[in-house]
């Protein structure tokens, strides 16, 4: 069972490794992958402060369609280069968002979100899906968040092929 620790004790750079150990550890316990994604999109949920959406959107067939999240029913499918996520998929390159109003594009599926963070997430060579994290704060997240967050995705790649 998850024992959730005394989180208003820890600093974020303490969350970050306590829920990356929790994915490690989840990982250990399941191979499942979507149960693996859904259990790590509650981990975000813990873990991070003052956000209002984190999940995935997964590429088939040449599209994003939404995977494991948590948060308010969100946009199903985005097609390549659209939105902050259809972008990162494109460049294949993390975003930070710090204002998603003034961003070109931007698809709005929580009125609430003001900031966002996508990070690429890799199968191999080839790009597997995008982890999105919204957040009703403006500048909401800075290089620390993208530093620690890569690392969360970075033991999600490293499984992924051992994952059914
Ligand atoms: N805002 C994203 C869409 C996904 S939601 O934020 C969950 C975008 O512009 O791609």
């Amino acid at each position: 069972m998850f024992k959730l620790p005394a989180l208003e004790k820890m600093t974020r750079e303490q969350r970050y490794d306590y829920m990356i150990l929790s994915l490690k550890n989840q990982i250990e316990i399941e191979q499942d992958e979507l149960a693996v994604l859904a259990n790590s999109a509650a981990l975000l949920e813990v873990f991070l402060e003052r956000i209002n959406w984190a999940g995935y959107y997964l590429l088939k067939d040449g599209m994003l369609v939404l995977g494991p999240f948590q948060g308010l029913p969100a946009c199903t499918r985005i097609e390549m280069g659209k939105g902050i996520v259809g972008k990162c998929a494109e460049n294949k390159e993390s975003i930070l968002v710090p204002d998603v109003y003034a961003f070109e594009g931007h698809i709005f599926c929580d009125a609430n979100s003001r900031s966002e963070i996508c990070i690429p997430i890799f199968q191999g060579e080839q790009l597997y899906g995008i982890l999105d994290i919204d957040s009703p704060e403006e500048d909401r997240f800075d290089d620390i968040d993208e530093k620690y967050l890569k690392k969360f995705i970075k033991i999600l790649e490293d499984n992924l092929l051992d994952l059914k």
